[in-house]
């Protein structure tokens, strides 16, 4: 395969982006600079005419890859069918909660369907505190969970919270299983999940006596697709079940395939009492779930907690189509075979490169993180935007994460094919090699 560099942005993107910076805030998006116009599969076409493969998923949301057919479909026939009506059940509603409650493990049995993952992660903190009686959720560094007050009260990412103001009380957060940089300078097993074990020492200190709940991403993507050690969520349920707290696992980027199950806590059989869905679940129609227990739920009068387009036929007969096309294609398995290929490939680019950190993650959610030298493990955002913009040039687009914004994401639409995976490889190193 012949890689020729191109010039990016191009003519009319750049066009674009000067009108875009005219009328939109620059808050909006930090990405490559380019426009896209339409996709198909796992790629993406700019308004120039490139064409660029897609490992971003827009950000971890189409699963079943662009414009699938069936999908589109389901979309167009339900657009001229009925497109909103509140709070009525519709069919669609209806049938996609109760796939999803056959899905998930055997103690969810309600969902509430919303729109957007910080809507889901709201409503679990609000229920919780609600259904306890208790105002403190426990969350951890570098947790992400979207950026309304609720969500980034109980977060611990500077970049959501910086100069906003006092969060919510009653956020308390811990250090994450974060391996590579661990807080308390400990090496996995040896440490014997010292992270989990250490909590309750924070919570003495920081708790006022009021914790009811706790918050936590199967594996953080924002902080940089941090994966916890094997059995650190199972030993965080325990911690959790054994102090009487609730469970909320925000799988809103994990779920829908992404790593190589359908749902992230199938890997160690663990049963949150609340779980928030959102991004693959529309793969692309803004669609998002908060599944839990009914007596949780109950603590909830009719009517008192709704959304506009919360449910809506439109969003559900696309997830419907979603979980059909999933389940039918077996896209999470399919998912966790092309994972462990490309993290393989990424593997090698770690050996051959000095300023490859780490390569890490599971299934179509992977990330390499850059650093000056592996030595001294300094974050470089600098390397990693320059590989990232390389990257683009060569017709492959990638995004950006971490807590220092130097892990690269790789997460691709499930669909990709080992041919496909060569060829990301093949652009990753060629934008490598130019640093
Ligand atoms: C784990 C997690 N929770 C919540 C959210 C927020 O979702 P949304 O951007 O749809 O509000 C995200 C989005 O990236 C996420 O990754």
């Amino acid at each position: 395969m012949n890689l020729t560099k191109r010039q990016i942005p191009g003519p009319r993107s750049v066009e674009y982006l000067a009108r875009s910076q005219k009328v939109e805030p620059p808050c909006m998006a930090d990405q490559v600079p380019v426009v896209w116009d339409h996709a198909e599969g796992v790629w993406v076409y700019d308004v120039d005419g490139n064409r660029y493969l897609d490992f971003t998923s827009g950000v971890l949301v189409t699963n079943v890859g662009h414009s699938h057919p069936y999908h589109v479909e389901a979309i167009r026939q339900q657009a001229g069918r009925l497109m909103n009506c509140y709070s009525f059940p519709t069919p669609e509603r209806v049938q996609l909660s109760e796939r999803l409650v056959n899905m998930l493990p055997e103690n969810i049995d309600k969902v509430f369907l919303l729109t957007t993952g910080a809507e889901a992660t709201e409503a679990a903190i609000r229920i919780a505190k609600r259904y306890s009686g208790k105002h403190e959720v426990l969350g951890f560094y570098g947790a992400f969970h979207g950026r309304t007050y609720g969500p980034m009260s109980v977060a611990g990412n500077m970049s959501t919270r910086r100069k906003f103001g006092p969060p919510v009380p009653g956020g308390i957060v811990a250090p994450y299983a974060y391996c590579y940089r661990c807080v308390y300078d400990k090496t996995f097993p040896e440490c014997d999940f010292y992270c989990v074990k250490a909590l309750d020492r924070i919570v003495e200190s920081a708790s006022t006596g009021d914790l009811g709940a706790v918050i936590t991403e199967p594996y953080q993507g924002g902080a940089g697709f941090i994966n916890p050690p094997a059995g650190w969520l199972k030993e965080l349920e325990r911690w959790a079940h054994d102090r009487g707290l609730l469970l909320i696992v925000d799988e809103v980027q994990s779920s829908f395939g992404r790593t190589g199950k359908m749902f992230a806590i199938e890997w160690e059989n663990v049963k949150p009492q609340m779980i928030c869905l959102g991004k693959g679940i529309g793969s692309g129609m803004p669609a998002s779930a908060l599944a839990g227990e009914q007596k949780i739920f109950d603590c909830m009068s009719p009517g008192e907690m709704s959304s506009t387009t919360g449910g809506n036929p439109l969003a559900s007969a696309a997830s419907l189509a979603v979980i059909d096309i999933m389940e039918k294609d077996k896209l999470p398995e399919h998912a966790g075979v092309m994972g462990e290929y490309l993290l393989k490939g990424l593997n090698e680019l770690k050996v051959r490169y000095e300023f490859v950190g780490d390569a890490r993650g599971m299934g179509m959610a992977l990330g390499l993180e850059i650093v000056e030298s592996k030595k001294t493990k300094v974050p470089s955002a600098a390397i990693c935007r320059t590989i990232i913009l390389n990257a683009a040039s060569y017709g492959l687009m990638l995004g950006k994460v971490g807590l220092y914004g130097n892990v690269i994401r790789i997460a691709p639409p499930l669909i990709i094919t080992h041919e496909q995976c060569d060829v990301g490889i093949r652009i990753l190193e060629k934008a490598m090699s130019e640093i």
